[in-house]
């Protein structure tokens, strides 16, 4: 029987140390080389078939995986790092975040929970967002794999909170009314999604017309809500955006805020966009109102988080 010790580390560290910093060398050439390459590069078929091959069953070494990589993905990416960029609202990621990323692998902690550092600084972050939006203390949050989960998170928080029974318990079919949620027409496309998976549908998210400058319209906001209240129907959750999809256009937050409080509706902001316009000097004022939502998702684009008020129950 052999004594070799079955493990998952490198065979010899010394080549993968050579082999890493190689990596860390190649990558800073890619970012610094960006500007000299097209935005976009189209993938030739020879490359492509290397996508369509079986399971391998051999071992391969990290120089040759590594290899792979460099030749047939590196140079056909989505095009975003780009500085002339400019087809889809889509974020870059920063050279900082790569070696985060790396470093948070190393680290290896699993943040379901736990004693360790990795899940204070987890904590500490959501704390800082929290101050940022001018949140209380006793506000909570968790950081998400990105702008949809962080919506669905609210949406599910939301459903709970106004579905006038323990839904947790009893599930959506025992709701006394059925729900509404309202958003501009220039929401994001994943809170239709996130009211479809909650078991709400679809129809549960009534499109608002907007302004000319792609706002809520405010007064056909109002009058959806009534509407809803006149045939039986609860209205739950107000999403405001905070910089849109389309255009970065801004909802008017302190008067969706002032309507959820006159009829006890949860108020959302979706803030992946614009939310950290709340710490820019000159103009925070354009997002005033964030600080009275019961919620928000907001994206600093590295990370994602759902912050919710003090009286949410997840
Ligand atoms: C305003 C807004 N909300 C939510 C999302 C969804 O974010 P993600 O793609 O990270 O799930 C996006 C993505 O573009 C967005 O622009």
């Amino acid at each position: 029987m052999s004594n070799i010790e079955e493990t998952l580390d490198p065979e010899d560290w010394e080549r993968t140390r050579k082999l890493a910093h190689e990596m860390i060398d190649d990558a800073i050439g890619h970012l610094d080389t960006v500007r000299e390459r097209g935005v976009w590069n189209e993938m030739p078929d020879t490359v492509r078939a290397h996508f369509d091959t079986s399971v391998p069953t051999a071992p391969q070494d990290l120089e040759t995986v590594y290899k792979e990589l460099r030749e047939n993905l590196l140079p056909y990416s989505m095009g975003n790092i780009h500085p002339r960029f400019w087809g889809w609202y889509m974020g870059s990621g920063s050279f900082t975040g790569a070696l985060g990323d790396f470093l948070a692998a190393v680290d290896g902690s699993n943040l379901g929970g736990g004693n360790t550092a990795a899940a204070a600084m987890d904590s500490q972050v959501v704390d800082w967002f929290k101050e940022m939006m001018g949140f209380p203390a006793t506000a909570s949050g968790t950081l998400t794999s990105g702008g949809s989960m962080a919506n669905m998170v609210a949406h599910t928080i939301a459903r709970n909170a106004k579905a006038g029974v323990n839904v947790r318990e009893e599930g959506i079919l025992a709701m006394p009314q059925p729900l509404r949620f309202y958003a501009s027409d220039q929401v994001h496309s994943c809170h239709q999604k996130a009211l479809e998976t909650l078991g709400l549908g679809a129809k549960s998210l009534t499109s608002v017309p907007t302004d000319d400058h792609q706002r809520m319209d405010i007064t056909a906001l109002e009058q959806a809500i009534t509407d809803d209240i006149s045939a039986g129907i609860k209205p739950a959750c107000v999403i405001g955006t905070v910089g849109t999809t389309n255009t970065g256009a801004l909802d008017d937050l302190n008067a969706i805020a002032k309507l959820c409080q006159k009829y006890e509706i949860w108020f959302h902001v979706d803030g992946c966009i614009g939310a950290f316009l709340r710490i820019a000097p000159k103009h925070r004022h354009l997002c005033d109102g964030i600080e009275l939502a019961d919620s928000i998702a907001l994206d600093p684009h590295c990370l994602t988080s759902a912050l919710m008020g003090p009286n949410s129950v997840i």
